[in-house]
């Protein structure tokens, strides 16, 4: 059965789990920079533009990653030789590992557009801090933590499925 390209790192995952378990190493890092930026520098408008960069390219990529998921690669396959993954009944701890990791995602996805979105239409151009603000560092703080277990779970489950 075909089941994607080939990552480019030494284990089972096919190019795009490579992509974005990588990216994820990237994301999380220049997040926190982002965030310090706003918060002990009032570097506002960096903050904005890192934080909309960060959006558009997780957007791109987990396009090109639903797609391959959805019609490329059989990612249970891929994961047949782990311990912790058996393809024939769907079950192990790998499959536990990805609804946990689900859960955060979806989450994720839907808190970042939304803190984008409010953002975008609520701060004044250039940014700085107003009456929002409280709203934003509320939800912009559950969007910073949510995007962080996102990223653990799904190292997480690329172990147990490819590494392991
Ligand atoms: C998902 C994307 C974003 C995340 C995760 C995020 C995260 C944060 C966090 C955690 C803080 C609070 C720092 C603290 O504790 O003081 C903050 C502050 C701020 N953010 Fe964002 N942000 C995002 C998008 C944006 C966008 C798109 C804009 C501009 C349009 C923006 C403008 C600001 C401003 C002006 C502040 C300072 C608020 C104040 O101190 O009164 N943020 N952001």
């Amino acid at each position: 059965m075909y089941d994607g390209l080939d990552g480019f790192l030494p284990w089972r995952a096919s190019i795009t789990l490579d992509v974005v378990f990588l990216a994820m190493f990237l994301v999380i890092p220049v997040m926190g920079w982002s965030i310090y930026q706003v918060k002990y520098r009032q570097k506002y408008d960096l903050h904005k533009k890192v934080q909309l960069s960060l959006g558009i390219v997780l957007l791109i990529t987990i396009g090109f990653f639903e797609l391959d998921m959805q019609f490329f690669t059989d990612w249970g396959q891929r994961a047949n030789e782990s311990p912790y993954y058996d393809a024939a009944t769907g079950s192990g701890a790998a499959m536990c590992a990805l609804w946990i990791h689900l859960c955060f995602a979806v989450t994720t996805a839907v808190i970042w557009i939304y803190v984008i979105v409010q953002a975008l239409r609520k701060f004044p151009k250039p940014p700085v801090p107003c009456e929002y603000s409280p709203i934003h560092i509320r939800w912009a703080r559950i969007a910073a933590i949510d995007m962080s277990l996102t990223a653990v779970t799904g190292w997480t489950f690329y172990y147990l499925a490819f590494v392991a």
